[in-house]
């Protein structure tokens, strides 16, 4: 495929602890039968002609394009307005298109001199790697540029097995033992991920260029020598979680521990990945209380409490939405539990009448997707979401909200408890993981 597309898989780390699939096998709906859609069409007009206020209006030529050509696809470096304190630094994220993936990436130097390379942006897991030289078929999948080879850059070092940042890989489930050859013992890592991809190599220090003269010394990242499992085309990832070994965590001292990205709406445009404090302009912000796992500092935890479809609240029983829901930059689907998903697919079904339903979206597992032929216009329900707090944010319509034409959600938990939600729901706001305040912050509009 030319422009490819991405696996949609999930993506964490599957700590041993927790060493079987974390995601449920997702259940695939039989396709709703025309007739179905026919008989619920009656409702057509209700939905149409309803609160204004909770349909958006689509104009069909602002969807997603599958024709788009790939050539055509121009980046933009401009970024939008900023709450960032003095202090920070911003960095362009762009929708992975360039590397075949739903995944969203941000361009680094890495090495001395400095070299490219592109990598997906993951809350959902610690650790940074790139695929190292050597390596060859059967240990690296292709991707989008050179591997990088730390034979060329004068400032790459190896992390040897024994020192604390090896034996903290333990404490983090990142860790794989030590070389054993001939030479010095060396750290390794080891990652696998939701989505059974997996990554081991050395774990090393490099200077990484954030930006045009911000660099990073001695910053610990995998390099990787045998990866495994599906991946787009992207050279590596940054991890962005709550331990000690990702890049947020490396840099607090410098950035303090706070960072916020803005995920693009789709191809073509750009968002930001800042690192830094905010300042004190967060008027525009709602936020939500977030939490860790007892086990895991990886992850950041927010609580749903309630979903709206249409300005219609949901009878979804408090207890389902209990456990939470993991904010995953490296995650393409929202994962809510399976009663929660229930009830939300009802609901936009029936507001979403007046279409045909298609059979599901095997590539991406998605059930609820829609032929919009020869509608010119789409009316689309919102879809809010309610945090623990009473914070609620209203998702981007379309692009925060349907995927291809489909509805983008799905049934499936974290450790059969814990939900997530994916990069295609956080479209569009600047999403603040203000770790110092114990709080997530959603600005809509932000990119
Ligand atoms: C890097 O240099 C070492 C020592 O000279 C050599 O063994 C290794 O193969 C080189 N790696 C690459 C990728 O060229
Ligand atoms: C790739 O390298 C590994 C070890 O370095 C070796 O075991 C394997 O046979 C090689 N595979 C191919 C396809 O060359
Ligand atoms: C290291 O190599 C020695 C000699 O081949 C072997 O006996 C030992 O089991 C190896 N240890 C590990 C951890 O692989
Ligand atoms: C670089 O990082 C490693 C691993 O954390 C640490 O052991 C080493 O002391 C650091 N070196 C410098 C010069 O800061
Ligand atoms: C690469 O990793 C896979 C599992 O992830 C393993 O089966 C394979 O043996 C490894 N290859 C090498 C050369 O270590
Ligand atoms: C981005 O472009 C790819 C093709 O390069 C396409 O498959 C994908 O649907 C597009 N996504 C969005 C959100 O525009
Ligand atoms: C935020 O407000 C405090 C108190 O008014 C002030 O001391 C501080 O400098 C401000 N910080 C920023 C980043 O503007
Ligand atoms: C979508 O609808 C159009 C006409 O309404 C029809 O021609 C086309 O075959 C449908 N596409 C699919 C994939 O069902
Ligand atoms: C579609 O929406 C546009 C802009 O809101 C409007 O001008 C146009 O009349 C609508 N077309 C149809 C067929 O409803």
């Amino acid at each position: 495929m030319a422009c490819g597309l991405a696996s949609g898989g999930e993506r964490w780390p599957a700590p041993p602890s927790l060493s079987r699939p974390p995601m449920d096998p997702r259940t695939t709906m039989a396709p709703s039968s025309l007739l179905l859609s026919v008989i619920l069409c009656s409702l057509c007009a209700v939905a149409l002609g309803g609160n204004a206020h909770n349909f958006v209006v689509v104009q069909r030529n602002s969807f997603e394009s599958t024709e788009r050509a790939c050539s055509s696809v121009t980046r933009e470096t401009v970024l939008a307005g900023t709450t960032l304190s003095d202090a920070g630094v911003r960095i362009p994220t762009s929708l992975g298109d360039a590397v075949d993936s739903l995944e969203y990436v941000v361009t680094l130097g890495i090495g001395t001199p400095s070299v490219q390379q592109t990598v997906l942006i993951d809350t959902g897991s610690d650790l940074s790697w790139v695929q190292c030289k050597p390596c060859n078929s059967s240990e690296c999948y292709p991707q989008k540029d050179p591997l990088f080879d730390s034979n060329s850059s004068s400032t790459y070092a190896t992390i040897p097995c024994g020192i604390d940042a090896c034996k903290q890989l333990v404490h983090d489930f990142y860790n794989h033992g030590c070389t054993n050859g001939t030479g010095p013992s060396l750290c390794q890592y080891g990652i696998q991920y939701g989505d059974g991809s997996v990554t081991t190599g050395l774990y090393s220090t490099e200077t990484l260029t954030l930006a045009p003269g911000v660099t990073i010394s001695n910053f610990s990242f995998g390099c990787g020598r045998n990866q495994t499992g599906p991946n787009d085309k992207y050279d590596g990832l940054l991890g962005l979680g709550g331990a000690p070994e990702s890049l947020v965590s490396q840099v607090a001292e410098q950035y303090g521990d706070a960072f916020s990205y803005c995920l693009p709406p789709g191809n073509g445009t750009a968002g930001f990945l800042a690192l830094g404090t905010p300042g004190n302009n967060t008027a525009s912000f709602v936020f939500a209380p977030m939490h860790k796992l007892a086990h895991i500092s990886t992850f950041y935890v927010v609580t749903l409490a309630g979903i709206s479809v249409g300005g219609k609240q949901l009878n979804i029983p408090p207890a389902v939405l209990s456990k939470g829901m993991i904010i995953d930059s490296g995650t393409v689907i929202t994962g809510l539990q399976l009663t929660a998903y229930s009830a939300l697919r009802s609901a936009f079904r029936s507001a979403m009448s007046a279409y045909p339903l298609l059979p599901p979206n095997v590539d991406l597992e998605l059930d609820t997707c829609y032929n919009f032929t020869g509608h010119s216009n789409v009316t689309v329900p919102k879809v809010s979401l309610t945090f623990s707090g009473g914070a609620t944010i209203d998702l981007d319509v379309p692009s925060g909200v349907l995927l291809q034409d489909c509805l983008a959600f799905t049934g499936g938990t974290y450790d059969n408890s814990i939900g997530i939600i994916g990069n295609v729901n956080q479209r569009t706001f600047e999403v603040l993981f203000d770790t110092g305040r114990g709080n997530v912050g959603f600005r809509p509009g932000a990119c």
